[in-house]
């Protein structure tokens, strides 16, 4: 075990995450942490995270002297070589405006077992205060022109600090400085694999559900799904899943759901089939923010009169991962958390606790463990998929027969995508149904239907994205086939247009 000591800083979890990809176990815990809590758990190394506050300054957040001389190896990254600076003797004071690093910066390395193996000399700054002096015992390990206590070392106390962020990827090589930290210093083995991680989350969700009732809201997604088996795995039938259709998914999704989870995983899961509901609902409404108003309040309304009909349940599974999570303020428990409910929406005023097993991975890290639990690889890789589904997607005026023969155009461009190995390379693809008709001719005669679009998108988090570069015969190839196999489909148009300015939907 690794622990992570919470200062507050933007990049905390990055660093947990940097901790687990060398196969070591981690957790992360506020610095207001009793030291003999501390103690108990037996860490074999410590790191601190950077934080908002100025060390220098009477309350900002510290760890007691004891810390340093628990035996314990420590590396402080940002706040936390200056934090361990100031408590143990060295001066940290507020940096002038042109002593503050920002960004990529050069930075000069010495001999340390810290940076054993490593060739190259830049990394990510990010900082105002500054240290001037070093404490007792310790030595200036590295340095940049603007700062001339980068990094610090007391070998013999194990204590080690850097002033930039090895966590982030703009560091180079800064990956190596955490595996050097864990393996030379600290003396980890890196035994810690996700099949740990899903024995120690099982054994965790055991203790804190016991046999009480647990149900979720399962959208077919990556996310809520991964959270269902683990939850499964735990307490098996005291699960029970709830699987509201909407009719607004793609083609075969929601069989495949039920396939998967009440087939392979042998689950409790009910499907309600809320078609004729939602497009009832949906009649006559073109403008998007009102669909997804409707289609929201509706799967609340579908949802909790499922959840009634099973009587009490005591806790509610949400697939929330980290990158959901906004988190402000410092050290843990005064910070404020908010979720944002990848379901369409849950109720906020909901009766349950929340279970939220995979809050603290990272999206790649989810689908890991999903391979590792035996989910298909088609869920797994699915692309993101919006919770107002084809309801979006159908442009205007959403009726059955336009989500029809969207299903059918958008399965034929997957089907396509698969083909030619470019789905997994594209975050995230799909056909759109703009509420338009055009004239084509097939074979003799005139046809008058309607115009499908196609979207292929690159992007890290949908934040921004740039439109995928689909080779043309792949294009012609996708085209060619939805014209001649989907009826009421004659026309097919290619968005080449980027975020911002335009968003990844076309609603
Ligand atoms: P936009 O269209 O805003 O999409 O560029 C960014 C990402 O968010 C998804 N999206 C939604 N997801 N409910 C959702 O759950 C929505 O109403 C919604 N609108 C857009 C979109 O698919 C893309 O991945």
């Amino acid at each position: 075990l690794v622990l992570v000591i919470d200062f507050g800083g933007q990049y905390n979890q990055l660093i947990a995450r940097r901790v687990r990809e060398n196969n070591v176990y981690c957790e992360i815990i506020s610095y207001k942490t009793d030291i003999e809590e501390i103690k108990a758990k037996n860490p074999k190394g410590i790191i601190f995270t950077g934080g908002p506050n100025s060390a220098y300054l009477e309350d900002s957040p510290q760890m007691a002297k004891e810390i340093y001389d628990a035996g314990i190896p420590i590396l402080g990254i940002c706040y936390g070589i200056q934090t361990m600076c100031h408590t143990l003797g060295g001066t940290v004071r507020k940096g002038t405006a042109a002593e503050k690093e920002y960004g990529k910066t050069a930075i000069t390395y010495k001999e340390s077992r810290l940076f054993e193996g490593m060739t190259t000399n830049s990394v990510w700054m990010s900082h105002t205060d500054r240290i001037d002096t070093v404490p007792e015992g310790f030595e200036i390990i590295a340095y940049t022109a603007d700062c001339p206590v980068a990094g610090i070392q007391n070998v013999e106390k194990n204590l080690y600090g850097v002033q930039f962020h090895p966590e982030v990827e703009h560091s180079q090589e800064g990956y190596m400085i955490i595996k050097n930290f864990l393996y030379n210093i600290c003396g980890v083995k890196g035994d810690w694999t996700t099949d740990s991680f899903i024995k120690d989350k099982v054994a965790e969700l055991k203790a804190t559900i016991g046999d009480k009732k647990v149900l979720c809201a399962l959208s077919g997604g990556v996310d809520s799904s991964v959270a269902a088996v683990l939850v499964h795995k735990a307490i098996g039938d005291n699960l029970t899943c709830v699987f509201v259709d909407h009719g607004l998914l793609r083609k075969n999704e929601g069989d495949d759901v039920e396939r998967i989870f009440r087939n392979t995983f042998d689950m409790n899961l009910i499907r309600v089939n809320a078609e004729d509901r939602f497009l009832g609902k949906l009649k006559g409404v073109t403008e998007p923010e009102a669909k997804r108003k409707i289609i929201g309040e509706e799967f609340i309304r579908v949802f909790e009169e499922e959840s009634n009909k099973l009587g009490k349940m005591d806790f509610l599974v949400q697939g929330t991962i980290y990158p959901d999570i906004v988190e402000s303020g410092l050290g843990g428990e005064s910070a404020t958390i908010k979720s944002h409910h990848n379901v369409g929406g849950l109720p906020e005023d909901v009766d349950f606790q929340i279970v939220e097993p995979l809050k603290e991975l990272f999206k790649d890290e989810v689908r890991k463990i999903g391979l590792e639990l035996g989910i298909e690889d088609k869920l797994i890789f699915r692309h993101p998929f919006p919770g107002p589904g084809l309801g979006i997607r159908v442009i205007g005026e959403v009726t059955k027969e336009k989500c029809d023969i969207l299903r059918e155009a958008d399965a034929i461009y997957m089907d396509e995508l698969r083909k030619a190995g470019l789905y997994r390379e594209i975050w995230q693809a799909f056909a759109t149904l703009p509420d338009v008709k055009t004239v084509g001719v097939m074979g003799d005669e005139r046809t008058y239907a309607y115009l499908v679009g196609l979207r292929a998108v690159s992007s890290s988090d949908g934040m921004t994205s740039d439109w995928y570069k689909i080779p043309y015969d792949v294009l012609e190839k996708i085209a060619n086939r939805i014209v001649n196999e989907v009826d009421g489909a004659n026309r097919v148009v290619y968005d080449i247009t980027s975020k911002p300015p335009g968003t990844i939907e076309w609603e």
